[in-house]
């Protein structure tokens, strides 16, 4: 891990990219980890556009607890050491994947949510808009899908497989992975585009990558340093700016 801190240490400009696997330190279970969400392949539809216009309650039965119950889950030691990152001046800002708002929990001001998030929802129907505790309290009083005045479902901005990215983060943090001379990688199989391709931006214009996951990625062999614990990692942040 020395070779990651000197290197955040001396770098000009550092961006992170983070994944499921820096929330599951929190308590939110992964998709592709050991104990991941996907090993249920069901669970592959709950994120599908297709699926949720043909039947919303499959998102709604399969996220009830966890996105409806996300007030529960703290930051955890990544979103902190990140935080801690940011206002030492150290590190430029962080795309993630993740949709669970818990970089933001932790202060982080400069976060490119790449898969959106469930702050707000929009009706299939007419497109109006409703928050996140309109949908909750819905969901509180018994409704099986939350629905919009018009009858239309309505559904997260999260971004579903069969969706495009929200252009304006993917933009951000396409030209913060070009500018940066170190790219961090953290808690994410790299398995998914466009956003697995960013550290590929990075390794173009001539930056290093550093990838702290448990997991093997695609992109191990290019890295300039490869570690396999989160917690190692927020702990050697923690030490080095103390
Ligand atoms: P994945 O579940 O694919 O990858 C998370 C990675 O984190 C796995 O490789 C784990 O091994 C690793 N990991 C978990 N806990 C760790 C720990 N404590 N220390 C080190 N490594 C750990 O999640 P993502 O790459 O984020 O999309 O998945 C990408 C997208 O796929 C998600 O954003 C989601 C999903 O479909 C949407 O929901 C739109
Ligand atoms: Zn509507």
């Amino acid at each position: 891990m020395k070779k990651l801190i000197e290197a955040v240490l001396n770098a000009k400009r550092t961006v992170a990219l983070t994944g499921a696997g820096v929330s599951t330190l929190s308590g939110i279970p992964d998709f592709r980890g050991p104990q991941g969400m996907y090993r249920n392949p069901e669970a592959e539809k709950i994120f599908d556009i297709d699926w949720f216009d043909r039947d919303p309650g499959v998102y709604y039965r399969g996220c009830r607890e966890l996105v409806y119950g996300f007030e529960k889950f703290r930051p955890g030691p990544v979103h902190l050491a990140l935080k801690q990152l940011e206002d030492a001046g150290r590190l430029a800002g962080i795309a993630t994947q993740n949709i669970d708002m818990l970089h933001q929990k932790a202060g982080s001001s400069n976060v490119w949510e790449l898969h959106g998030s469930p702050l707000w929802h929009h009706c299939r129907i007419c497109g109006k808009s409703a928050t996140f505790e309109q949908v909750c309290s819905q969901l509180k009083a018994g409704a099986e899908v939350a629905r919009c005045v018009c009858g239309g479902a309505l559904k997260p901005d999260i971004t579903f497989f069969g969706e495009m990215l929200p252009e304006e983060a993917l933009i951000a943090a396409q030209s913060a992975a070009i500018g940066a001379d170190v790219m961090m990688v953290l808690g994410t199989s790299l398995t998914v585009f466009p956003a697995a391709g960013l550290p590929n931006l990075t390794l173009q214009a001539g930056g290093k990558v550093f990838i702290v996951n448990a997991q093997p990625t695609a992109l191990d062999r290019y890295a300039a340093g490869r570690y396999p614990d989160l917690r190692e990692f927020a702990e050697a942040v923690k030490n080095a700016l103390a």
